[in-house]
């Protein structure tokens, strides 16, 4: 089960550069092109004729022609010309979804296209903003996207999985503080007046001791903002005063593309060294970290494919990864609902 009425991250905006792009999303086959009129469009990836992949057409101007008999079609889906006859049949159109660029994203809308709302999708400013640098990847990831949401939610196994980079045993004595709204869920852990990493550290000019915070959003079904860093000590920076730190932003988006696999664009962004490539190289150990989660959330799925029913054991660390998947849940659930009614 997957909420559709939300905006899942489809690919990277530079994806749309090589034309036709071909992604599944919750289970649908969908392709995305940019017509020469700059529009971007997302089909159903199915000619209504005889169910050929349009991804393995041609995009013909700013329509998208099918690869098997060349029925065009439109960005709304409608089939406009047919090689062969001048009449176009009533009803020949496959379905088109709305689609935003965003952040240099590309957003997809999977439920009923009359609800698409463009507010709801989050603003990840730092992503194009001149005042960040980024580093960016894509991982195609073989397991279920819930289960890679709940590894980045969780920070009780950075010293087991990232036991070289991030593993601090000591830090999980701060416990996470976790707030909840309609359609978000907020962590905090807050380290006052402790050692920060030495990347931050030497990044922030800190001199003893600093306070340093990790905070994340969540907003489903897909998206997570981080917000780390850390300040000299005492100067303000809880409380919204960060002239005296360095912050980084990480950004995920993790689109379901099937119940078993999974797609993952993200961003880690800086306020610091900016056009510094000693520091694109220093805080390049960030892909290492996350291709660690995704080592052990593959191999999880694994014994998840091979025991498909065996309980699992919940333990009180979980708590902000169970209250996601309740959120997540709840909204599903909600959604249902209001389309039997
Ligand atoms: S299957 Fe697409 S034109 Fe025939
Ligand atoms: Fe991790």
């Amino acid at each position: 089960m997957y909420l559709k009425n939300a905006w899942y991250v489809a690919g990277w905006e530079s994806h749309l550069d090589d034309g036709l792009l071909a992604r599944t999303i919750c289970d649908e086959p969908i392709v995305f092109f940019r017509g020469e009129n700059g529009e971007v469009g997302a089909l159903e990836d199915r000619c209504c004729h005889r169910s050929a992949p349009l991804s393995v057409g041609r995009l013909q101007g700013n329509e998208v022609e099918c690869g098997y008999h060349g029925l065009r079609f439109d960005k709304t889906g409608q089939c406009t010309a047919i090689p062969t006859q001048e009449l176009v049949p009533p009803g020949a159109c496959v379905r088109s979804y709305p689609v935003v660029l965003k952040n240099r994203w590309i957003w997809i809308w999977m439920g009923e296209a009359t609800q698409a709302d463009e507010s709801l999708i989050p603003d990840y400013f730092f992503k194009d903003s001149p005042d960040w640098a980024t580093i960016d990847d894509y991982f195609y990831v073989k397991c279920n996207y819930q289960s890679y949401i709940d590894i980045q939610l969780d920070q009780s196994h950075s010293p087991f999985v990232h036991p070289d980079t991030l593993g601090n045993v000591a830090k999980l004595k701060v416990k996470p503080t976790v707030t909840r709204e309609p359609r978000e869920l907020k962590c905090e852990r807050l380290f006052p007046n402790d050692d920060p990493p030495p990347l931050w550290a030497k990044a922030a000019n800190i001199e003893g001791k600093g306070d340093s915070w990790n905070r994340w959003v969540y907003t489903p079904p897909a998206s997570i903002m981080f917000d780390v860093g850390a300040a000299q000590a005492g100067t303000g920076a809880f409380e919204g005063n960060r002239e005296h730190g360095i912050t980084v932003h990480n950004a995920h988006a993790i689109t379901p593309e099937t119940a078993t696999t999974t797609h993952h664009f993200w961003s880690n962004a800086r306020d610091f060294g900016l056009n510094d490539p000693a520091m694109d190289e220093q805080l390049s150990v960030i892909r290492k970290v996350f291709r660690e989660d995704v080592a052990i959330c593959e191999a999880v799925q694994r014994r998840v494919n091979q025991f498909p029913d065996a309980p699992q054991i919940d333990v009180a660390m979980d708590h902000p990864t169970l209250q996601a998947r309740n959120l997540l849940a709840r909204l599903i659930e909600e959604e249902s609902q209001s389309s039997a009614a």
